[in-house]
């Protein structure tokens, strides 16, 4: 029995993937929309605040580089053109939330995850995986995603500095967009996942979270 080597990974699949990963980890992501906080004031906030809006931020955009890649995993193996299409969609906000976080992390004097390539291959594999599975689990994968960060940004809500607005701002529009996005999916038919792989993807944020708030 010899494998179908017509579904192997051809120079021609595979270099755009290798250059969506360089681009997203290591240069500057592109807003088409404005910035959520263009206009508001900078706060005055002291070195502790600013470093611990800074690590939150810094959570928030390890969160979204490892939305490219799930999406850039499951884009790639999606069956239904349309499920592919809307899966692309949502991955160009993911983009925006990108050049957002980046920005605000410039702002406060800090810097992205060092461990953000970690973050990207791990992502990009679960995508993969995910999507190999079929739409149906998926898009519930990604829905249950987006509701995962979503929580994730309610509760940086309540953590960061009151006077910072502009790093609210940003994470209150992320948190309209990852509501829509997990709608999408569902809409897309996404079903709902076995709790133990839920509690696995939350054990999993958990590990990100705790890393990506100190390097
Ligand atoms: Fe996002
Ligand atoms: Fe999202």
């Amino acid at each position: 029995m010899f494998p179908d080597i017509s579904k192997l990974p051809t120079p021609e699949s595979v270099i755009p993937q290798i250059d969506k990963a360089l681009r997203t980890i290591f240069a500057s992501a592109q807003t088409r929309r404005d910035y959520p906080d263009a206009g508001l004031p900078e706060a005055d906030m002291s070195e502790a605040e600013k470093r611990h809006a800074a690590g939150l931020m810094r959570i928030n955009h390890s969160g979204e580089v490892c939305a490219q890649a799930l999406y850039q995993g499951q884009a790639l193996t999606a069956r239904n053109p349309e499920a592919a299409r809307a899966l692309l969609e949502a991955s160009d906000e993911e983009t925006e939330h990108l050049a957002w976080c980046e920005k605000r992390l410039n702002e406060l004097g800090s810097h992205k995850s060092f461990l953000n390539p970690f973050w990207y291959a791990g992502s990009f594999a679960l995508g993969a995986l995910a999507g190999a599975l079929g739409d149906k689990w998926n898009l519930g994968f990604l829905a249950e995603t987006e509701r995962q960060v979503e929580g994730h940004l309610d509760g940086h809500l309540s953590k960061l500095p009151d006077q910072d607005a502009k790093s609210r701002a940003i994470v209150e529009q992320m948190k309209i967009d990852e509501i829509k996005h997990a709608d999408t999916a569902l809409a897309h038919g996404g079903a709902e996942l076995p709790g133990p792989v839920k509690e696995a993807m939350r054990l999993t944020s958990k590990i990100l979270t705790f890393a990506a708030y100190r390097v």
